[in-house]
């Protein structure tokens, strides 16, 4: 066994969503060890977790300020920190971290702009350092297998793409909203200027980008906001015109009855359609032209071999939203460790998504957003 990487967080204390599951999917591949973490929870709670954690007293912060400073102190630097407070952080944290020269995973959206993006890939670059950005649904083994399809030219060249993704956890919460008790995900000054379009429109924006490989050219966006609590969009329907000619339909929503996580992604190709389910992320369904269609398995042993090597069980064994970060993880982990080694890392080559994607993100919703203000006007994307 190769010696293990070390790694610290920041947010995913008690209680929060998705710091808990990069900590399970990173225990998954049993690669890496947590030996530092920084949450704004009071000092008492920050203490009694970090200890169940096994954490070094010395080494529970209570802001990323501090951990970021202590830790690129340290002649025993952490391999990378795993950033996953509300987006509002995103920035400030990962500049700190990357300016102590300490690798970077962010959760999605990367930040608030497009331009603070752009700085983070610059100290990123500057100071050597690799950044990964968690679009989750990218790690699946079928999103992988897509891709390759795809790249194969299994379904031509592409004409259209339907993505939608809705949910319904807002609902309830809406009701119950007064100012001072607002989610982070439905308040502007810890979600940013898009709500839904930036939470979930981003993974289909980035979902359909990392498999299909199409670069938006423009785009046209209408956003509501139901519901009496709500300042920030809740639903939200953009068209797409992608570079070489194809078109897509998004569809995001909050607010949608009946629905939990319904990522659904359709591509239709010239010679076939590929469409992703999220919720049933073990199969992929492909229909080429003239043919019944088929129903490809996670784990069978006619997936291409760079989807197949993400397979962990054999088919029938449903993987799910852990593997799928612990897959993007894994691609992350060989290129610190070739990082380490002094090999020359292209992060492209890895198969996780690179800050570019967290960047195509942000400039994304912020269009989005444009558009809708300006009465769902098309809108071109600025050019990199
Ligand atoms: N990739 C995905 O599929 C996925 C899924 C869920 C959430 N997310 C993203 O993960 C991030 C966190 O979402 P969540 O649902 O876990 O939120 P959450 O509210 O459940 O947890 C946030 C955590 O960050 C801590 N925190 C808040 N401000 C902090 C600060 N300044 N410094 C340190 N810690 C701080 C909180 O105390 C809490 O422990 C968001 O950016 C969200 O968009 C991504």
């Amino acid at each position: 066994m190769t010696d293990k990487l070390t790694y610290g967080m920041v947010g995913g204390g008690p209680g929060a969503f998705i710091g808990g599951v990069h900590r399970a999917a990173i225990r998954l591949n049993d690669e890496a060890d947590l030996v530092s973490w920084a949450d704004v929870i009071p000092e008492g709670a920050r203490a009694k977790a970090g200890a169940e954690m096994g954490l070094a007293p010395d080494r529970v912060y209570g802001s990323f300020e501090e951990m970021a400073l202590a830790e690129g102190a340290r002649a025993d630097k952490i391999d990378w920190v795993d950033i996953v407070t509300p987006n509002r952080f995103h920035y400030p944290a990962a500049k700190l971290f990357l300016e102590q020269g300490i690798n970077v995973v962010c959760e999605k959206p990367l930040c608030f702009t497009a331009e603070e993006g752009r700085d983070l890939k610059r100290v990123a670059a500057g100071h050597g350092c690799l950044f990964c950005v968690t679009y989750t649904y990218t790690g699946h083994v079928m999103a992988r297998e897509a891709r390759q399809l795809i790249r194969n030219g299994a379904i031509g060249d592409i004409r259209m793409v339907m993505g939608e993704y809705p949910q319904d956890w807002l609902l309830d919460t809406l009701e119950t909203i007064t100012e001072g008790n607002r989610p982070w995900r439905a308040d502007p000054a810890l979600s940013g200027r898009g709500a839904a379009v930036a939470d979930l429109g981003t993974h289909i924006e980035n979902w359909v980008g990392y498999v299909t490989g199409l670069k938006i050219d423009k785009l046209a966006c209408h956003l509501d906001v139901f519901g009496q609590g709500g300042v920030l969009d809740n639903n939200v329907e953009a068209l797409i015109k992608f570079k070489g000619g194809a078109t897509g339909m998004y569809w995001t929503s909050q607010v949608a009855i009946g629905f939990d996580n319904a990522l659904k992604i359709r591509v239709f190709g010239e010679k076939g359609t590929i469409e992703f389910v999220q919720e049933e992320n073990n199969y992929l369904k492909v229909s080429l032209r003239g043919k019944p269609p088929q129903i490809y398995s996670r784990g069978a042993g006619y997936l291409t071999p760079e989807a197949a090597k993400y397979a962990r069980v054999p088919t029938g064994h449903p993987e799910g939203l852990t593997e799928a970060f612990a897959n993007i993880y894994t691609d992350f982990a060989a290129a610190v460790r070739d990082k380490k080694a002094g090999k020359a890392v292209n992060e492209d080559d890895y198969g996780y998504p690179t800050i570019q994607q967290g960047i195509d993100g942000v400039e994304f919703f912020n269009k989005c957003v444009d558009s809708h203000e300006a009465g769902a006007a098309w809108v071109a994307l600025d050019e990199e």
